[in-house]
């Protein structure tokens, strides 16, 4: 499938790794970017076409698919983190709900709002965001990795599910990009250009995977190995 020609809608698309994914489709001649954001009114990018969408929300969703019915590209970018302290900590329950809510179901409700529209020519196609956490639980991420470890099932399941109507579903999956979302932390990051044109040229490559950075490729290849990075992150660094 090309992205030109095609209708783009992407969740999250105010700033981030969402606006990368927006910009990147019109560039390669989408023929309309609907941006879905929470706040309308204070978005303005030329070309885009702003839809409101909390993902939270399930009016939200069904209002937003509603009035987009030309969509052939999902994009399921929108997504909260928090640092996590320890996983007995008396918040730990409700902190993995409201991440999930977002991360996990929210998905879940804007992928079946959607999907019944998504052409089954071969054109249409989703692209849902993940990340390296789907297979390594992170200390200070551990409610946010499981989210996305759930994400990655959901994909593999909606993947399975869209191959009869030949519509593609593609996994993302990177470490740290720089955007708001990890500004606090101080290590090398990904940038978010970049790891939306491999989505994309991988999309119309016919794949159904992008492993966006070198952490990424080395985490997953030691998933197969007796002990690997998820247990052992040594085993990352080759120690
Ligand atoms: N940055 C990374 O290192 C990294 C790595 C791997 C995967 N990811 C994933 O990439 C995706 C985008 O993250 P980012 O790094 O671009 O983060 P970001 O800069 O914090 O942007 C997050 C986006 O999600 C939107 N959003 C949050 N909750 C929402 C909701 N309930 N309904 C609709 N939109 C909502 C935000 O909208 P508002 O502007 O209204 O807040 C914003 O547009 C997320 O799924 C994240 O988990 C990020």
């Amino acid at each position: 499938m090309k992205i030109e020609n095609s209708v783009v809608f992407v969740t999250g698309a105010s700033r981030g790794l969402g606006l990368a994914f927006a910009r990147e489709a019109l560039a390669r001649g989408a023929a309309k970017v609907y941006a879905g954001v929470r706040n309308p009114a204070a978005f303005s990018e030329p070309g885009m076409v702003p839809v409101a969408l909390d993902v939270t929300d399930p009016a939200s969703v069904e209002s937003a698919a509603k009035a987009t019915p030309d969509v052939t590209m999902l994009v399921n970018n929108a997504g909260i983190a928090e640092i996590t302290g320890s996983p007995f900590a008396d918040s730990a329950e409700d902190q993995a709900r409201r991440i999930f809510e977002t991360n996990y179901y929210g998905v879940m409700r804007v992928t079946r709002a959607f999907e019944p529209s998504l052409p089954d020519d071969g054109s249409g196609a989703i692209v849902n965001v993940l990340s390296d956490v789907t297979w390594r639980s992170v200390r200070i991420l551990a409610p946010y990795a499981a989210s996305k470890a759930a994400a990655w099932s959901f994909t593999n399941n909606v993947r399975a599910h869209l191959k009869e109507r030949n519509i593609r579903v593609v996994g993302l999956h990177v470490g740290f990009v720089d955007t708001d979302l990890t500004k606090d932390f101080d290590v090398p990051k990904a940038n978010p250009v970049d790891v939306v044109r491999q989505t994309f040229d991988a999309l119309e490559a016919g794949e159904s995977e992008v492993l966006a950075d070198a952490g990424t490729r080395a985490l997953k290849a030691t998933l197969s190995l007796t002990v690997p990075g998820y247990i052992d992150p040594d085993v990352l660094e080759g120690r």
